[in-house]
C-alpha cells in the first residue's frame, strides 16, 4: 500500500493520504533550536536539548495517535463544523477531507480541503534562529461568503526538563503561568525566581532567571484566547474535539498553576475565491522578543515563488526564509547528483539519505519520537561513523566534528563514550575516574569507539586534499595534545594493550554491538577486523609520510594479528564473533545459537584481512543463511538459552534488534563488502531489500517513513517480518551513503586524484553523476554497455583517454566533462 510519493525536482517526500502506519515525520531547525514534526503535525520543539530544553509537550508513545502537536482549527460560523489544518487531531473522513502533506529540507508543508475551504500551512525554523515559524493560507475555494475561526494552539510544557514535566507535577504545574499580551500568550516559569532550571548551558534561560516563551500571530489580530490547556480542550474531552472550537470561542482565561497553553482564535471572512494569510509563532524569549519577532510576519506583502495557479504564494519575508533554507539545504545536496536507471536509489542518494545523513550527524542520538534527548552529548562510536555519511557533501563541516572527536579521544587511546555538549578538551574526566560515571552515567570504554576514527579520517583527507590535517596538533580529552597521526597510533595501542589469551582484541563493555559484553577478558573479533582495518591505514600513513619505525611496527601488528586470526577465529568457511572469558566461542559453527554472524565476516572483507578466495567463502556463506528479502540477519538462529551476563540481545524478543533482527546498520557493510570483491548485483540486491524507497507501495509491512533508515527491521522470527522500528536518528543512514558512494557509485577519492570505479548491478548500462570534488565539478557519464559489475576500461576527461579508472587532480579543470566506460 502506498500513502506517497517522492518529489525529486522539489527534494521532497509527498504523503497523499494523512493515515499513514506511523507518523512520518521531518525535522526543522537545528541543534540550537530543534523541531520534529509528523505529516499530522504532531511533535515537539526546544532550545539546544531535547530533554532539557523542551518547549512544548509531547506524549512518546501514546496511543495510536502520537500527540499533541502544531495544531491549527479551522471552524465554519455557519454551521459550527470544525475541523484541523491536518487531519489530526480532529482526523474528519477521509472521503470528505484531503490532506497533502509535503516534508522537504527543514520545511513542511501541510495542506487541507475539506468544504470547499483550503489551507497550506508551512512549518519552519528560519535559518540560525531560534523560534519556528507556522504560516498559514487559507482560501475560500466555494461559491459563498465563509465566516470562520482560525485556532492555533501550542501546549507549553511547566518546566524545561521534559521529565520534570511529565512526572513531576507537583512541583511543575506550580511554576508556570501565562499572560495575554494582545497579539501573543506569554508563559513565564519559575517567575519568583528559581533554584536551578536545566543545567545545559544555552538553553532557554540561565540559573535562576524565569523562562519565558511566547506563542504569537501576526497578520491578523486576536479575538480570543486560551492561556490554560484544560479550558481550551475542556473536561473529558481531547485534541479531537476541544470545548472552545466547538463553541467558537476561547474562554480568554490565562494560567495560574495547572497546564500552561498557547491557543489564539482569530475570526476571518472570505468572500468566493478569496484568500488570506496569518503565521503563528512560537520560540523562547521574553516579552520584547516576542514582539519584534511577531511584528516581522505582520507584513503579508506577496512574493510570489511558484508559477503553479494559484494558492502558491508566500508573503515576502515567508517566502525569503523558505528560499534560504532551500539555498541552504540544497547547495550541500547538490555536490553530489546521480541519475541511475533506478529512481529510489536516485531519490535516496540525492535527498532523502542525504538528508538524513546531515540530521543524525547534527543531533547524533539525541531527539526523536523514541529518543526524549536524554542524552547529554555525543555518542563516541556513533558520531565518528555519523561523520563519514556527510565527508563527500561538506567537508568542512565534518572536519570540525572530526576534530571534536579526536579532542574527546583520552591519552591512554580510548574514546569518551560520550563526548558532553559542552565538551573542554584537556580538561575532561575519563571513564577511570566516578567524575566521569556523574556527569555522563557512563563508566566503562568501548573497545571499538576509537578505532572507527580511522575510516573517518583517511576519508576526510582524501575527499578534502587537506593531507596536512595529519600533522595538526590536537588536545586530548584528559590532557595533553598531539598530532592526529599520534592520536590514531595511540588508538591502536589501547587495542593493543587490551587483549586476550588468542592475542586479541577484548571487547570491554560493548564493541560495536551494545549488546555483547565480552568485557575485559572476551575477545571480539569485530574489534579484531576493525583494529586490522586500522593498522592498515595508519600503514598507509606511516608510508606517505616515509616513518620507517612505524611502517614496520604496524605491519609486525598486521602479521601477528592475521596469524591469530587464522589459528582461532577462523572455521573453515566462517569467522567466529568472539570468546568469552570462560572460554565459550561465540558465533562458532557448532554452536545451536548464533552460529554464524554477519558482521566479523564482512568485517573481514572491509577490512582487507579476507584474501580474495575467504572473501568469497564468507560472503556466499552470508548470503545463503543470513538474507532475507528485508535484508540481512545480524546472526541466526536468535539467542533462546544462552544470556546473560555476555549476551544481552538474548533479552529481546527473538528476531528483534540485535537479537537474530535485520539490525540496519550492518546493512551499509555488507553492500561495500560485496563491491569490494566486485558483486554489484548481489550489492544492489542488498541495497534493494532495505531501501526505504524501494518500499514505498508496502509502507504498510515497513510501517516507517519510506524516505528514512530505522535503526532495525524484524527478522524472521517474528510476527512481523519487514516491520521497522526506531525511525530517523541512526548510523545506517551514514553507513548506508558510504556504502552507495565509494561502493557502488565508486567515487573513491585519493590524495591526489580521484578513482571512479563503480560495482554496480550489470542491468545498468549507463547513468550519471555530477559531483564537486574540490570546489572542481565532474560531469561524470559511465558507459557500461558491456554489462559487467565491476571493471573500468578506460576514462576520458575533457576528450582525453586514460586507461583505468584513476584521475590526477592535475588533469582537471574548474568544470569536467568524464566518460567512464566499464568493461574489459
Ligand atoms: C545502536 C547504537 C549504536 C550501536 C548499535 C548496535 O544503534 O546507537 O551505538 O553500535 O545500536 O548495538
Amino acid at each position: 500500500m502506498n500513502f506517497g510519493h517522492f518529489n525529486p525536482v522539489n527534494k521532497e517526500y509527498v504523503i497523499t493520504r494523512p493515515d499513514t502506519p506511523a507518523p512520518w515525520c521531518n525535522y526543522l531547525g537545528s541543534v540550537d533550536y530543534g523541531a520534529i514534526i509528523s505529516n499530522n503535525a504532531t511533535g515537539y520543539s526546544f532550545v539546544k536539548s531535547g530533554a532539557a530544553g523542551r518547549i512544548i509537550r509531547f506524549r512518546l508513545n501514546s496511543m495510536s495517535n502520537d500527540q499533541p502537536g502544531r495544531y491549527i482549527y479551522i471552524r465554519d460560523n455557519a454551521d459550527g463544523d470544525y475541523w484541523s489544518g491536518s487531519w489530526q487531531p480532529v482526523c474528519k473522513s477521509i472521503d470528505s477531507y484531503k490532506s497533502e502533506c509535503r516534508h522537504g529540507t527543514a520545511y513542511t508543508i501541510i495542506s487541507s480541503s475539506y468544504k470547499d475551504i483550503e489551507t497550506r500551512t508551512l512549518y519552519y525554523v528560519p535559518l540560525d534562529k531560534n523560534y519556528e515559524v507556522w504560516n498559514i493560507r487559507i482560501k475560500n475555494s466555494s461559491n459563498n461568503k465563509r465566516h470562520l475561526s482560525i485556532y492555533g494552539t501550542a501546549e507549553f510544557t511547566n518546566h524545561d526538563h521534559y521529565e520534570n514535566d511529565t512526572v513531576n507535577l507537583q512541583y511543575s504545574q506550580f511554576i508556570s503561568k501565562t499572560y495575554f499580551k494582545d497579539n501573543h500568550i506569554l508563559q513565564v516559569i519559575n517567575e519568583n525566581g528559581s533554584e536551578a532550571s536545566s543545567d545545559v548551558e544555552g538553553t532557554s534561560n540561565k540559573k535562576g532567571d524565569p523562562i519565558y516563551r511566547f506563542f504569537g500571530l501576526a497578520g491578523q489580530s486576536v479575538s480570543a484566547f486560551d492561556g490554560e490547556r484544560d479550558m481550551f480542550i475542556g473536561n473529558y474531552r481531547n485534541y479531537g474535539n476541544p470545548v472552545a472550537v466547538e463553541l467558537g470561542k476561547c474562554s480568554n482565561t490565562v494560567a495560574y498553576n495547572g497546564n500552561s497553553f498557547g491557543a489564539l482564535q482569530t475570526d476571518i471572512e472570505l468572500n468566493p475565491g478569496e484568500e488570506t494569510e496569518m503565521t503563528f509563532l512560537l520560540g523562547a524569549g521574553n516579552e520584547d522578543f516576542a514582539r519584534n519577532i511577531i511584528s516581522k510576519y505582520d507584513s503579508v506583502e506577496k512574493a510570489n515563488i511558484c508559477s503553479c495557479e494559484g494558492f502558491c504564494n508566500f508573503s515576502e519575508v515567508v517566502s525569503h526564509e523558505l528560499t534560504q533554507l532551500k539555498n541552504f539545504w540544497h547547495s550541500r545536496l547538490d555536490n553530489l547528483q546521480v541519475e541511475t536507471p533506478d529512481d529510489n536509489f536516485n531519490n535516496m542518494l540525492n535527498v532523502w539519505n542525504a538528508y538524513q545523513c546531515f540530521i543524525t550527524f547534527f543531533w547524533s542520538r539525541a531527539a526523536s519520537f523514541q529518543y526524549c534527548g536524554l542524552r547529554n552529548g555525543l555518542g563516541y562510536r556513533d558520531t565518528v561513523q555519523d561523520i563519514q555519511g556527510i565527508i563527500h557533501l561538506d567537508y568542512k563541516a565534518a572536519k570540525e566534528r572530526l576534530w571534536l572527536m579526536l579532542s574527546g579521544q583520552v591519552l591512554n587511546g580510548g574514546g569518551l563514550p560520550l563526548v558532553k555538549f559542552d565538551h573542554k578538551p584537556g580538561q575532561e574526566a575519563t571513564p577511570d575516574e566516578s567524575q566521569y560515571a556523574k556527569e555522563t552515567g557512563q563508566s566503562f570504554y568501548r573497545a571499538d569507539d576509537a578505532l572507527w576514527l580511522f575510516p573517518t579520517v583517511i576519508t576526510y583527507i582524501k575527499e578534502s586534499g587537506d593531507w596536512n590535517f595529519i600533522d595538526e596538533k590536537v588536545p586530548y580529552a584528559d590532557k595533553g595534545e598531539a598530532t592526529v597521526y599520534a592520536h590514531l597510533k595511540q588508538a591502536i595501542q589501547f587495542n593493543l594493550d587490551r587483549q586476550g589469551s588468542h592475542g586479541l582484541p577484548v571487547g570491554l563493555f560493548a564493541d560495536w554491538n551494545d549488546c555483547l559484553r565480552l568485557g575485559s577478558k572476551g575477545e571480539s573479533l569485530f574489534v579484531t577486523f576493525q583494529l586490522y582495518y586500522a593498522l592498515k591505514i595508519f600503514k598507509e600513513f606511516a608510508t606517505k609520510k616515509d616513518a620507517l619505525a612505524d611502517i614496520e611496527w604496524a605491519q609486525n601488528c598486521l602479521n601477528e594479528l592475521s596469524g591469530n586470526i587464522q589459528k582461532f577465529a577462523w572455521e573453515g568457511d566462517q569467522f567466529v564473533r568472539g570468546f568469552t572469558e570462560d572460554g565459550y566461542t561465540i558465533g562458532s559453527k557448532s554452536n545451536s545459537e548464533a552460529s554464524l554472524w554477519l558482521n566479523p565476516q564482512v568485517w573481514s572483507v572491509i577490512s582487507g584481512a579476507a584474501d580474495e578466495k575467504t572473501a568469497k567463502t564468507v560472503l556466499d556463506k552470508v548470503y545463503d543463511n543470513l538474507n532475507t528479502k528485508y535484508g540481512a540477519m545480524l546472526f541466526y538462529p536468535a539467542f533462546r538459552e544462552y544470556g546473560l551476563p555476555v549476551a544481552r540481545m538474548s533479552l529481546f524478543n527473538a528476531g528483534t534488534k540485535e537479537n537474530a533482527g535485520i539490525f540496519s546498520q550492518p546493512q551499509g557493510w555488507v553492500i561495500l563488502a560485496e563491491t569490494i570483491i566486485g558483486n554489484g548485483n548481489r550489492a544492489y540486491e542488498y541495497f534493494t531489500e532495505i531501501n526505504p524507497a524501494a518500499m514505498n507501495d508496502h509502507a504498510e509491512i515497513r510501517k516507517l517513513e519510506p524516505y528514512i533508515h530505522g535503526q532495525a527491521t524484524e527478522g524472521i522470527d517474528t510476527l512481523n517480518h519487514g516491520r521497522s522500528h526506531v525511525h530517523w536518528l541512526t548510523g545506517t543512514a551514514s553507513t548506508v551513503m558510504v556504502s552507495m558512494v565509494y561502493g557502488i557509485l565508486g567515487l573513491q577519492p585519493e590524495y591526489n586524484g580521484i578513482k571512479i570505479n563503480p560495482c554496480i548491478p550489470s542491468g545498468w548500462k549507463n547513468f550519471k553523476m555530477n559531483k564537486v570534488f574540490r570546489n572542481t565539478v565532474l560531469n561524470i557519464t559511465v558507459d557500461n554497455s558491456q554489462g559487467v559489475e565491476k571493471g573500468v576500461h578506460y576514462i576520458t576527461v575533457n576528450g582525453k583517454r586514460i586507461d583505468g579508472c584513476y584521475i590526477s587532480a592535475d588533469e582537471l579543470k574548474d568544470t569536467n566533462e568524464i566518460l567512464v566506460v566499464m568493461g574489459k
